[in-house]
């Protein structure tokens, strides 16, 4: 380090300042990381970040523009090209992506307030909070105990005349079943959102989720797939959607796109008023800046090599499991036609396994192996979600047992050859040292 500060020459213009600045990165990330050999972690999840990502954020910063921008209309239109979409809108979380979405199709008349959205019961929190926060009703149905996703036979079950809406996650990235989804939706006229927050670039029969839904999420958080430390992404093909959804995420501010046409706004009441300040509805602040985007870009771009990376560490992790563990532990699987990309490895506790979840835990994180829960288990059953408006659908007895048995591990890129194999190693050496 203090090499390189050495080498800092003295600069004079803003040109020779980012040329300057930009070898330094690079040197800087040619240095060997330094890894404490003490101390192995396993984390369950790591921001991938190269030169181009620090080099994409300094040059936004030296550019001087650092909120919305041009920089995000850039991200706007690769991620939609990447995705297969016409429409992407930048927001500053997955969170706040469902919470536009489905407030764009409360105004568009889509989900009137007061119906139900159907939502799988093992999942994150925020894919029912913005629900409740709007006045919709989730509706909890089971999940396949395979891939953890909703279950169409229970989706269908759940259907009720106050149905509006399914929204199918495709948890920890493997693809949710939406062929029969969309033939549910179809039969009963509903609306699916798809909430992609876990599996970016994720694909079933060779199209990417994403492009199935009328609106879809994605979420740029720190530990997914591709990350801009927070950030989230809305996508559609409906341009009116697209339109609200824009709206929504800057207070609600009367449509943008020709100011530089027309700066000017009337409507009998306000005449030639400046359309920065024409607010058309209540909306929310949730922008992505563009130092965010910055680092967005850049990771998209490399979105495919990381998958690739979280695919081999699994197919790793799964033929370990499947030769010595078989029995007490399911491995997380692969359905025909489906693309997984791993944004963790779950995997779940049989029945009449000689140990609990508890136990297999402390002994991973005893050998610097980190674990946790698949989210919140079963979403009704926490605190927060039990007397907050809701409807359950049959026992949820797979999403309970998810909620006792099951865990993930980590397949990020950062997971090396010599992790993954510590990572088996300790799990074998778990399961053999148990009695019967
Ligand atoms: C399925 C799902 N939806 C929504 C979110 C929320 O995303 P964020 O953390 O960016 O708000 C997450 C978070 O990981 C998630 O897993």
């Amino acid at each position: 380090m203090t090499s390189l500060i050495s080498e800092i020459p003295t600069v004079s213009s803003k040109q020779g300042l980012v040329e300057s600045l930009e070898r330094l990165v690079r040197a800087y990330y040619q240095q060997p990381s330094p890894r404490d050999a003490t101390r192995r972690r396993v984390g369950v999840s790591s921001a991938i970040l190269g030169p181009e990502e620090a080099i994409g954020v300094l040059r936004t910063v030296l550019s001087g523009w650092i909120t919305q921008g041009q920089v995000t209309a850039q991200f706007e239109r690769e991620f939609a090209e990447y995705i297969g979409v016409k429409h992407a809108i930048a927001v500053n979380s997955g969170s706040s992506a469902n919470l536009v979405a489905l407030a764009a199709l409360i105004e568009a008349d889509r989900l009137p307030v007061g119906d139900e959205v159907i939502v799988p019961a093992t999942t994150f929190a925020t894919v029912a909070a913005p629900l409740i926060q709007l006045g919709l009703v989730p509706v909890y149905v089971d999940v396949c105990a395979d891939t953890y996703n909703l279950d169409p036979q229970a989706v269908e079950a759940a259907i009720s005349p106050k149905t509006a809406a399914i929204m199918p996650v495709h948890t920890v990235g493997h693809p949710a079943d939406l062929s029969a989804v969309l033939r549910i939706a179809q039969r009963h006229n509903l609306c699916v959102i798809e909430d992609c927050c876990e599996s970016h670039g994720s694909s079933l029969d060779g199209r990417k989720v994403g492009s199935f839904g009328a609106i879809n999420t994605f979420s740029f958080f720190v530990a997914h797939n591709m990350t801009t430390g927070e950030g989230g992404m809305i996508v559609t093909d409906d341009e009116p959607l697209a339109i609200l959804c824009r709206s929504l995420r800057e207070f609600g501010r009367v449509d943008q796109r020709d100011i530089a046409q027309e700066r000017f706004y009337s409507d009998g009441v306000l005449n030639e008023y400046d359309k920065r300040y024409v607010f058309q509805r209540p909306g929310y602040n949730v922008r992505m800046t563009d130092v965010a985007a910055a680092m967005g870009i850049e990771q998209l771009r490399k979105l495919d090599v990381f998958n690739a990376r979280r695919r081999d560490n699994a197919a790793f992790y799964r033929a370990a499991l499947l030769r010595s563990c078989a029995d007490v532990l399911e491995p997380a699987i692969e359905r025909p036609g489906a693309f997984h990309t791993y944004y963790t490895y779950a995997m779940t506790i049989r029945p009449g396994a000689p140990f609990t979840r508890r136990q297999l835990v402390d002994h991973l994180e005893s050998h610097g192996i980190e674990t946790r829960p698949i989210f919140a288990g079963c979403l009704p059953d926490q605190p927060g979600f039990r007397q907050a408006p809701h409807r359950i659908v049959g026992a949820l007895p797979v999403a309970r047992w998810i909620r006792d048995w099951s865990l993930f591990l980590g397949v990020h890129p950062g997971v090396s050859d010599e992790d993954r194999q510590h990572v088996v190693q300790t799990i074998e050496s778990f399961v053999k040292a148990q009695p019967g």
